[in-house]
This record gives C-alpha cells, sequence and structure tokens, in this order.
C-alpha cells in the first residue's frame, strides 16, 4: 500500500512539473484528486484496511494530497506568469509606427446634419411618449390632400406644387400624409411623430428645395388645446438650441388644422435685432401647427366630439440653418463632402 502511495505521488509530481499546459494541471487534478481519483480512492477505501496499517495509510494520504496541491497551485502560478510573458512578446506595440499610415488615419463616416437632428428630435419626443411612425414618399392623393380636408380642385393644393407620378400617385408634398396613416394604426390617446423626406416642384434657389425634410406630429387626447401644443414646441425648440428660445404665434392657414398657426422664434443669428436671415424682422418661421380639424380627424376614424389634438410640421433644414447659421439650402442635397464633414 504504501508503494502505491508513493508511485501516485512521484507520478503526480513528476506530470506536474512537465506540462507546460494550464489546462492539464486541470486534468490531472481531477484524475488524481477528484470525486473518482487515484488518492480519493485510497482514502474511501480505508475502512477495509488492517486497523493497525489504516492510520498510518490515512496519514501519509493525506499529505501526499496536500503536497500535490501544493504543487498543483505553484505551477499553475508559473504557467499563467509566463503566458502573460507570451502575450506581451507577441503582441507588443510598435510605438515608432508612423501615424501617416496607421489605422487612426483611416478616413471617418460622418452622419449628415438632417440625420443627427432627426435622431435627436426622435430622442426628445420618445422621451415624451411619442411613438415614431413611418410612411412611403410616393403617397396617394388620399393620404397626400384629400383626408387632410383638402379634397380635388380646392385651391389650398396650389400651396404644394407636387410632382405627379403617371398613375395619379405623388411625391409625398408634407409628411402630413403620416398623421392619416397614424390615426388609422393607433386609438386615441396617442402621440405620434413622423419624420421623412418630402417633395415639392419647385424651381431652386438659396432659400428653395425640391428635396426637404419634416418631422410631422401629432397628439390626440381629450380636451388638448393651443397651450399644449406651445408647451410641447417650447420644449422642443430649448432642447435643440439648448437655451430657452422666445416664440410668437402667428394665424396660418392650413386645411387640416383649425385653428392655423405659424410658430416663430425669436431670430438667434441676430439676437432679434434684425438681420439678413430674419429679413430684419428678427423673426423667424419655423413651425406651422394648430389644433387637428374635425374632417381630418373623421377622416382617421376619430370621433370629434370625444377627441381633440394638435400637428405640427417641423421643417428641418430650416432648422439646422438655424443652429448653424447656415445661409443656403441647397449644401444639404449638394453630396459635397466638405459639408457633412462640418458636423
Ligand atoms: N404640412 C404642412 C406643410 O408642410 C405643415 C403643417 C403640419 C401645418 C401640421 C400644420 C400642421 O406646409
Amino acid at each position: 500500500m504504501e508503494e502505491k502511495l508513493k508511485k501516485i505521488k512521484d507520478d503526480t509530481l513528476e506530470f506536474i512539473k512537465s506540462t507546460k499546459i494550464l489546462d492539464e494541471l486541470e486534468d490531472i487534478r481531477v484524475k488524481v484528486l477528484g470525486r473518482k481519483g487515484l488518492l480519493t480512492g485510497v482514502l474511501r477505501s480505508l475502512g477495509e484496511l488492517e486497523p493497525e496499517i489504516r492510520g498510518m495509510v490515512g496519514k501519509k494520504s493525506n499529505e501526499i494530497k496536500s503536497i500535490i496541491e501544493e504543487a498543483l497551485k505553484d505551477k499553475k502560478d508559473e504557467l499563467s506568469k509566463s503566458r502573460l510573458g507570451d502575450v506581451i512578446s507577441q503582441e507588443w506595440i510598435d510605438v515608432t509606427l508612423d501615424p501617416e499610415k496607421s489605422a487612426r488615419n483611416r478616413t471617418r463616416g460622418y452622419l449628415h446634419p438632417i440625420s443627427q437632428i432627426q435622431y435627436q428630435i426622435e430622442d426628445i419626443f420618445t422621451s415624451m411618449g411619442f411613438q415614431i411612425l413611418d410612411g412611403p414618399e410616393t403617397e396617394s392623393d388620399y393620404y397626400n390632400f384629400e383626408a387632410l380636408n383638402i379634397p380635388k380642385h380646392h385651391p389650398a393644393r396650389d400651396m404644394q406644387d407636387t410632382f405627379w407620378t403617371e398613375d395619379g400617385n405623388l411625391l409625398r408634398t408634407h409628411t402630413s400624409a403620416i398623421q392619416i396613416r397614424g390615426m388609422e394604426k393607433m386609438t386615441p390617446p396617442f402621440r405620434v411623430i413622423g419624420p421623412g423626406r418630402v417633395f415639392r416642384y419647385e424651381s431652386i434657389d438659396a432659400s428653395h428645395e425640391n428635396t426637404f425634410y419634416q418631422v410631422e406630429g401629432m397628439m390626440i387626447d381629450r380636451n388638448i388645446s393651443t397651450s399644449n401644443l406651445i408647451y410641447i414646441m417650447k420644449q422642443l425648440l430649448s432642447e435643440i438650441f439648448e437655451r430657452d428660445v422666445k416664440v410668437r404665434l402667428r394665424p396660418g392657414y392650413f386645411p387640416f388644422v383649425e385653428p392655423g398657426f405659424e410658430l416663430d422664434i425669436n431670430c438667434l443669428i441676430c439676437g432679434g435685432t434684425g438681420c439678413k436671415v430674419c429679413k430684419q424682422t428678427g423673426w423667424v418661421e419655423l413651425l406651422p401647427c394648430g389644433l387637428v380639424h374635425p374632417n381630418v380627424l373623421r377622416f382617421g376614424g376619430i370621433d370629434p366630439d370625444e377627441w381633440s389634438g394638435f400637428a405640427f410640421g417641423l421643417g428641418l433644414n430650416r432648422l439646422i440653418m438655424m443652429k448653424y447659421g447656415i445661409n443656403d439650402i441647397r449644401h444639404f442635397m449638394n453630396g459635397d463632402i466638405r459639408f457633412v464633414k462640418q458636423f
């Protein structure tokens, strides 16, 4: 028995000494000290031994157990240390590398300022409990005009010059089409925004584009009034411009709201004293809005006697132009990467 123990001890220690692989230490531990291990087997069978050698064998086995445990631990430390050494020697960093050629210097991608402001607006509104909706860029006459209280031959159609497709559809002239889609999908009360690209058949100059971006907003609940609208708009503008902005409401006509407003902000370029951008008035038209017209609610399947709401259409290009003092709307679509890189 004594010999058997000695053999277990010598073989195990020899193995531990010679291995260079961390995982093998665990294998040998299980093989010798594990539940079905060699040494554990000896300890388990003590009861079958003659009483006079039982004590000696037990004592010896326990001694060997701690010697092996000790050896395992030392070897484990040694191997882990040298592994760190290997990593350091293989994964060294060449501090003399020419930065011009290093990965650091590769060109970065940039988000277009329109995307940046859109994401920011989405964050602001989702934090106020609004949901984000999407709609198609090619729309039907129904969603873009008819259901927004602009019947065929209504003069208000001329407010927005339209690109028509040959089959009688159109490129949406405003994100208000998303209002109708929203009402069809949701049950009141609800709050939604619908960001998107819109198109107008316009000749292009410094302040007109045929393609631009809006964020539509709509909130439907009981007893919604103009003060709810103003509060949310002020909240939005102060977060975007990172300061308290002065606003004023003027009456504005849009067939889908009643009353309708133009919300102006105090010109941030001149601070309200008058400049080219605000045409010396100190105010900039930024946010058409109003209370949703009962006809529009009806088109959306909502009872105007029970529910009311506000809607607004925020022009993103104008907003960015205000925020950064950009004086030509054509920069947004001309694809010049030097423009995008600045934001
Ligand atoms: N859709 C209008 C436009 O593009 C803006 C608007 C939206 C006005 C919602 C009132 C309410 O001109």
